[in-house]
């Protein structure tokens, strides 16, 4: 890395509703950017690569739509390199979307102080987005219980594998649905799932109804589109829905076919369908990283991580995640750690 030049991976043009591809990124190298009052100057480490990313591209979501010519968005664990004024010192680690780049501009107020407590990776995956919305999507939304039957989809996938595993820990019995026999086979002897099924079989209800004989209590739904509507039909009375995700519909506008079981089953069976957005449940983050810190201190959660190095490597990342390429949190590692 340069210390003058900034490397940048920026957003060539827009994807469309077709797949993402290599295409659709270029890289550039500028100037290492000049923080203005109230910013940081900081080295991104390791980046987040999020699924949800290749949504920010379809329209504005939660945020404002990506555009061509933008430097690609994203999370990062990132070094302070000068606070200036702000109330931060320069060698302090932060969260912050940094953008798929070698140094960034961030305001102060964006940047979220991180207390080394794990392997610096950790807090982006198990202790960053993933394993907050996780915990969060499954106690504060889903209200999990011992006893329920759990089914988690992309269950091998960053949020999923924790959602899982946390799942398991609360006594429930876990079911995780991925693309893969390799995945389910890993889930049911590295992570403790009950039962694992592949979104691939032709008969994906059948295998989900075996799974599940006594029905489904609690849906993490990390996936969207008619494998919702498939799993809908295997949920018991009083069923919860927790709205994660959508990855299905991100790189394949095809794959929204319409919910058939809305609102017939939703009524019969009493179903309560609830979506979040993590950010919003920021004054819950603390108590949810104290518990997962215990949990991987423990050794009761398993930290599940996939990394790819070098900046330029980061398109690939995530047109792999989203074809189902990862197990585990999908990072890229920027720079060494720092010392
Ligand atoms: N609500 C929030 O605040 C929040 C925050 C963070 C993330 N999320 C959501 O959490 C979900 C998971 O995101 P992540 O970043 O952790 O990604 P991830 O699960 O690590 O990776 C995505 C996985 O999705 C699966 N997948 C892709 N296309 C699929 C399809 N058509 N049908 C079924 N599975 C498919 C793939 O695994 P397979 O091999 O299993 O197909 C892939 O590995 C996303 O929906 C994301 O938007 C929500």
């Amino acid at each position: 890395m340069s210390e003058s030049r900034n490397r940048q991976i920026v957003l060539a043009q827009l994807p469309g509703s077709g797949p993402l591809r290599l295409e659709h990124f270029v890289a550039r190298d500028g100037a290492r950017p000049v923080p203005g009052p109230r910013e940081l100057l900081v080295r991104p480490i390791v980046l987040s690569i999020d699924s949800a990313s290749r949504a920010w591209m379809n329209g504005p979501t939660y945020r404002p739509q990506l555009v061509p010519g933008d430097v690609m968005a994203g999370y990062a664990l990132a070094e302070v390199v000068d606070a200036g004024d702000a109330a931060f010192a320069a060698d302090d680690l932060v969260l912050a979307d940094t953008g798929w780049q070698e140094w960034a501009t961030v305001p102060a107020t964006d940047a979220t102080p991180v207390r080394r407590v794990a392997a610096l990776t950790h807090h982006v995956s198990v202790l960053g987005v993933s394993g907050l919305t996780a915990h969060l999507g499954l106690h504060d939304v889903g209200r999990v219980r011992a006893g329920d039957t759990v089914v988690v989809s992309a269950a091998a996938g960053a949020t999923g594998n924790v959602a899982g595993q946390l799942a398991r820990i609360a006594g429930a019995r876990v079911v995780g649905i991925t693309g893969s026999p390799e995945k389910n086979a890993m889930l049911e002897r590295d992570l403790g799932f009950d039962a694992t099924v592949c979104h691939r079989d032709p008969d994906v209800l059948g295998a989900l109804r075996a799974a599940c004989p006594d029905g489904v209590d609690l849906y993490f739904d990390n996936v969207g589109g008619p494998l919702l509507d498939v799993v809908l039909r295997c949920t018991s009375r009083n069923a919860r829905v927790v709205c994660c995700g959508a990855v299905s519909a991100y790189d394949d506008a095809s794959a929204w076919s319409g919910l058939r079981q809305v609102p017939g089953r939703v009524v019969t069976h009493r179903l309560r369908i609830e979506g979040f957005i993590v950010l919003d449940l920021v004054d819950r983050w603390a108590d949810a990283t104290a518990n997962l810190v215990r949990h991987v201190e423990s050794g009761a959660l398993r930290v599940l991580e996939d990394v790819l190095v070098g900046l330029d490597r980061a398109p690939e990342a995530l047109i792999g995640m989203l074809a189902g390429e990862n197990v585990g949190k999908r990072l890229v590692r920027v720079a060494d750690d720092p010392g």
